[in-house]
Parts: C-alpha cells; sequence; structure tokens
C-alpha cells in the first residue's frame, strides 16, 4: 500500500536535523541516567530517519517505515531498519514494552488520508487494537486522526517506565474533542514536558502544522504521578530556529519552578480535564498576572455588535466600480486598514449585507489564517463612506471602550497571547465568536485609553496613510506602532 501513495497522503513532513537535535537533547536532559548509551529506542514511523540520526552511537536503535522509497534512505540512520507498517506491523525486532525510549514524529491527519478507506477487517484491527478509537466523540473511524493511534502504540512499544518524545501537532494538546484521549494518557503516562515549536517548522504549501515537543513516561500502573510537567513557549518564534531552539532548551535546564510565562511549570492533576498547549497556559498566566496588577473584564461586556461578512458559496464577488468596499483580511496590514485597493462590490447585494455594513470606529479583526490572525492584526475603521467585511473577518463595534485602545491591547503580551491560545491545532487557525467575548481587557480609565487613540492619531495615521510611498515610510510608521503597544505594554 505504501510506495504507490503519495507522500502528501502518508502525511510525509520530515523533521529537520536541529529540530532531530534539540528532540534527542531534551530527552537526555530530562530522562538523565535513564537513557545512557545501550538504551533501546525505536521511531515507528522512522521517514529517512531523521530523529533517529540524531541519536548518538552506542544506542540500539530501530526504525519502521512503509514507504519503501524512505525507508531505503533511512536504513543509515539506525541499527535496524523495517520497511512496513509501524502502527499494525509485527516485527521480531520491534516487539511491544521493549523499548527504552519511542522518538517519533507520526503522520498526522485523517485515518483515510494515509491508509485510504478502511475495509472491514483493517476496521476491526484499529478498533481491537487502540483503546483512544472509543475516546474521542463525533468521529468516524476513517476520520479519526492517525496521531492518536500512533501516541497509543508508542505507549505500548516502551516498557513500563520508558520515555517517548512525539513532534505532534499542537491539536492533540488543544483540542476540546480530544480532552477524554488526553485524560486517558495522563493516567498512563506522566507528562514531563510540551515544548511548543515555532510555526515555520512544518509550514509549507498545503500544511500549516503548528507543533510541539512532548515528552512522556509511561507509568508502572494506571494512576497519578508526581513529576511536574514543564510547559514551554519561548518567546521570539520570528528571530530564527536555532535561536528559538537553544533558549527553549535553556528554560527547560534552569527554571525548576514556574518562574515565567514562557517556562510553566504544573502538576500532573492540572492537566486533567485540560488543555495541554503551553501558548494556553501562557496565555492563562498572563491574564492572571495581569488580573493582579489592573482591573479585568470581559471583551464581551464592550461588544454591541460582533458579526462577520456574508458567505457566499459558488461564486466569487464581481468588482463594481462604484460599489461599496469590501475589507478582506489581506487589507489589513500591521498599522492599519489599507484603503488603496479595496474590492467594491454591489450596493446592497449579497456581498453587501446590511448587518456587516462597518462603521467609523469599528473595530476590525481578521479571524482566520496563519497570515491574518497569526500575525496578530487588527484595524479601526477610519473611512468616512459605508463599507462591508469580507466572510473572514470580524466587525467589533464596541462600547464603553475605546476601539484603539483595544487594538493596542491585543498586540500586547497578554492580550496576544490569549488570542494565540485559541488560535491553535492543524490547519487554519481561528477564532470563535464566544472566544472573543470571553477575552480578558485591562479596564483602563477612559481618559488613558484616549490618549493611546491620540497617539495614533498624531503619530503613526500620517504615515499609514502615505505607507505606499516608500519602504522607509512604511516602516517608520510600522516602528512607532511598535512603541505605542510597547508603552502600553509597559503601562498595564
Ligand atoms: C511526519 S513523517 C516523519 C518522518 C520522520 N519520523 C521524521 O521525523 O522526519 C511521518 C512518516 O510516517 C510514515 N508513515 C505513515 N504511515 C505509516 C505507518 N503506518 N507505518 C510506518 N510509517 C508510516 C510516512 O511515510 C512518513 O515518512
Amino acid at each position: 500500500m505504501g510506495s504507490e501513495r503519495n507522500a502528501e497522503d502518508l502525511a510525509q513532513h520530515f523533521t529537520p536535523a536541529s529540530v532531530a537535535d534539540f528532540a534527542w537533547a531534551v530527552m537526555r536532559t530530562i530522562a538523565k541516567r535513564d537513557l545512557e548509551r545501550g538504551a533501546r529506542v525505536v521511531d515507528p514511523a522512522a521517514g529517512e530517519g531523521a530523529l533517529l540520526a540524531a541519536i548518538g552511537p552506542g544506542y540500539h536503535t530501530v526504525g519502521v517505515e512503509i514507504d519503501a522509497r524512505l525507508a531505503e534512505k533511512g536504513r543509515r540512520s539506525a541499527k535496524l531498519f523495517y520497511t512496513g507498517d509501524g502502527l499494525l506491523g509485527d516485527f521480531p525486532e520491534m516487539k511491544e514494552g521493549r523499548f527504552d525510549c519511542v522518538m517519533a514524529n507520526p503522520p498526522y491527519g485523517k485515518l483515510k488520508d494515509v491508509f485510504g478507506v478502511l475495509d472491514d477487517d483493517m476496521q476491526a484491527a484499529v478498533e481491537q487494537g487502540f483503546k483512544v478509537t472509543g475516546l474521542v466523540s463525533g468521529k468516524t473511524l476513517n476520520a479519526f486522526p492517525i496521531e492518536m493511534l500512533f501516541i497509543e502504540r508508542a505507549l505500548r512499544l516502551v516498557r513500563p517506565s520508558g520515555w517517548l518524545a512525539l513532534i505532534l501537532p499542537e491539536g492533540v494538546f488543544a483540542n476540546a474533542r480530544l480532552q477524554g484521549a488526553r485524560d486517558w494518557l495522563l493516567r498512563r503516562a506522566e507528562v514531563h514536558a510540551v515544548v511548543a515549536l515555532p510555526g515555520e517548522v512544518f509550514r509549507r504549501k498545503g500544511l500549516n502544522a503548528r507543533t510541539a515537543l512532548l515528552v512522556l513516561r509511561r507509568k508502572e500502573s494506571v494512576g497519578g504521578g508526581l513529576a511536574r510537567a514543564r510547559l514551554i513557549a519561548p518567546a521570539g518564534e520570528d528571530r530564527g530556529l536555532e535561536g528559538y531552539l537553544q533558549q527553549a532548551l535553556r528554560l527547560l535546564k534552569h527554571s525548576k519552578r514556574q518562574v515565567a510565562a514562557t517556562s510553566i511549570s504544573v502538576r500532573q492533576g492540572q492537566l486533567a480535564d485540560s488543555r495541554w498547549d503551553p501558548r494556553f497556559w501562557q496565555g492563562g498566566k498572563l491574564v492572571r498576572d495581569l488580573a493582579g496588577r489592573v482591573p479585568l473584564a470581559p471583551f464581551g461586556d464592550y461588544i454591541r455588535h460582533l458579526t462577520y461578512g456574508p458567505i457566499v458559496t459558488g461564486r466569487r464577488p464581481g468588482y463594481v466600480e462604484t460599489g461599496v468596499p469590501v475589507i478582506r483580511q489581506g487589507n489589513i496590514v500591521e498599522t492599519g486598514l489599507e484603503e488603496g485597493d479595496l474590492l467594491r462590490v454591489e450596493a446592497d447585494g449579497a456581498y453587501d449585507p446590511l448587518r456587516s455594513r462597518v462603521r467609523y470606529g469599528d473595530l476590525l479583526l481578521p479571524r482566520s489564517g496563519a497570515g491574518a490572525l497569526g500575525k496578530n492584526r487588527l484595524a479601526v475603521y477610519l473611512g468616512r463612506e459605508p463599507a462591508n467585511v469580507g466572510c473572514f473577518v470580524d466587525l467589533i463595534r464596541l462600547e464603553g471602550l475605546n476601539p484603539f485602545y483595544a487594538w493596542f491591547f491585543f498586540k500586547t503580551r497578554p492580550g496576544r497571547a490569549q488570542i494565540a491560545a485559541f488560535a491553535n491545532g492543524v490547519g487554519t487557525p481561528n477564532i470563535s465568536f464566544a472566544e472573543i467575548r470571553s477575552l480578558q481587557v485591562a479596564a483602563l480609565s477612559t481618559a488613558c485609553q484616549d490618549d493611546f487613540e491620540g497617539r495614533y492619531r498624531r503619530e503613526v495615521w500620517p504615515l499609514h496613510k502615505r505607507r505606499r510611498e516608500s519602504d522607509e515610510i512604511r516602516a517608520e510608521g510600522e516602528r512607532r506602532f511598535r512603541l505605542i503597544v510597547d508603552d502600553l505594554e509597559r503601562h498595564l
């Protein structure tokens, strides 16, 4: 089955060598003497063997890969390498309970996308073989996330007290639907660390997987655990992969207790019935810290109108010279709304419903996509003519909260971290209305909020309007914008 299916089907995205080295360094840092030379390490979905290649000499390494072409290359990385199915297959040197450690970056996605639509035998094998299949609500077996099966398989491959280092999509840590599976896992393994990996690691056309490295230790028996879990998400993802990974390793080695939002230490019990992704905990911690300094209020308390643009299926909007402008997420840049090339549609037509007409002073939030929500872009509408929003832009009309202040607040660390906590998982990041309402904002005085608006109007807006004239003007506008956000952050 393997070789005639193509690379996309098999979810083949390989671990860069620097991330593989990092994963092994994290594993060694945590397991210490428990993983000395001579230890047995397996990767049941080994690809070209990137993870196994990161392990030094002297270890007994075993790899399995379903795609024969890759397996050929992978052979060099391990003592033993099989071509075959690492999930359901049986191999002489790959018996369950025999390994000290599993290192894996398994395929992610729907079972049927990797294996093809399951026949009856396969359905039965998966249902009988994997307990997690009964723990995820609302999923048919064909649509079941294959990475969950690999987690269960990995857990069985190691001996009791054996170690697992798994690179997994953030959905595993964040999706509410997988809560039952997370709790199941927590009873069988101690979570030692979850380290968020930068978005760029597995981003390319057709793949936008935010991932994290999960380090687990299988328990001797089902029950509680004593180890504290470290949830790590270094700041400065945009400063380059190497620097980011070094920083993550430093955080892991040094701060034992909860010292900063970038490295949070929790008890095993705190992970029960909860998300595990570091950015979620980071958002929570920043908000708790903020609550100790200033009064907070739910953003929803100030929202008078919340909607998004029309979703019209089956056709594309045509340009109407004299029509109503439509604001789409690509029109929102760092310093505000790029009004230059807005699409115009027929007034009062399907693309211009009254309910999503934008007014002067409305806050605009691109609610989806790595390039918009992922970049944490917002804007306040300062046009005088009526406009509308596209289907991926949320229109937020506020009362009792200055929209400019709200914009800048959601650019500060505690604001941004809350949005990032919701924008998780594989595929397109997005945020729901309920999540938007639940965001917490610092209730600063009206005068203070208005001051920030004044600064924007004086210092940024004139440059924003001229941003197309040159790169220098655009960059200067962005620099001044950043200063406002930095000042607000200091003020909080
Ligand atoms: C995300 S890639 C990672 C590969 C490698 N571990 C790495 O980190 O570079 C997942 C690999 O699993 C392989 N794969 C998919 N289903 C498999 C299965 N049932 N058994 C073994 N390998 C499988 C894919 O062909 C792909 O090479």
